[in-house]
């Protein structure tokens, strides 16, 4: 649903601000739903290193709840309204559902590993948008990939079975 907010940030065109606003919005969607498929990934892990990924899975997930509330009051800054039900999310992703259940370190890292690079991407998107019209907005979405991206060689590094000797 597009922005009908009757003001934005200054220095910003309403045209503007509403078009930042409804981008971040897909944002919103995503990190709510990464927040949430972490957290599921958390209680469904199994296996060898399960204590290893279960406890690496919570800061992450506290991370992405604040960007996604960091994004969230962008949008409300913009004078929009952010969207964060869950049914709305459903609606409006451009993404299947997480598909691991129960399933070991190796299966979950895996999928996770292919949810950050959407994430990623997506994000990656939005700053070369968003960062034609608003670098305020842009900024906050810089600092957010840094984040993720650091996390996903985090996963990326448990799955790499390279001989560390070459
Ligand atoms: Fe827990």
């Amino acid at each position: 649903m597009a922005s009908t907010n009757e003001y934005t940030v200054p220095g910003l065109s309403l045209t503007k601000g509403r078009g930042v606003a409804d981008e971040l919005q897909h944002r919103l969607h995503a990190l709510n739903d990464l927040h949430l498929t972490l957290k599921h990934a958390h209680w469904n892990v199994t296996g060898p290193n399960f204590i290893a990924v279960h406890e690496m899975l919570d800061p992450q997930i506290e991370l992405v709840r604040g960007y996604a509330d960091e994004v969230a009051e962008r949008i409300a800054a913009l004078g929009a309204s952010p969207i964060g039900t869950p049914g709305a999310l459903v609606k409006d992703r451009t993404w299947e559902d997480y598909k691991v259940g129960r399933g070991n370190t190796l299966e979950h890292l895996a999928a996770i590993d292919s949810v950050y690079t959407g994430v990623v991407e997506d994000h990656r998107k939005a700053i070369a948008e968003i960062g034609e019209v608003d670098p305020i907005t842009e900024d906050i979405l810089i600092g957010q990939t840094a984040e993720l991206e650091k996390f996903q060689w985090f996963v990326r590094a448990h799955l790499d079975t390279r001989d560390s000797e070459g």
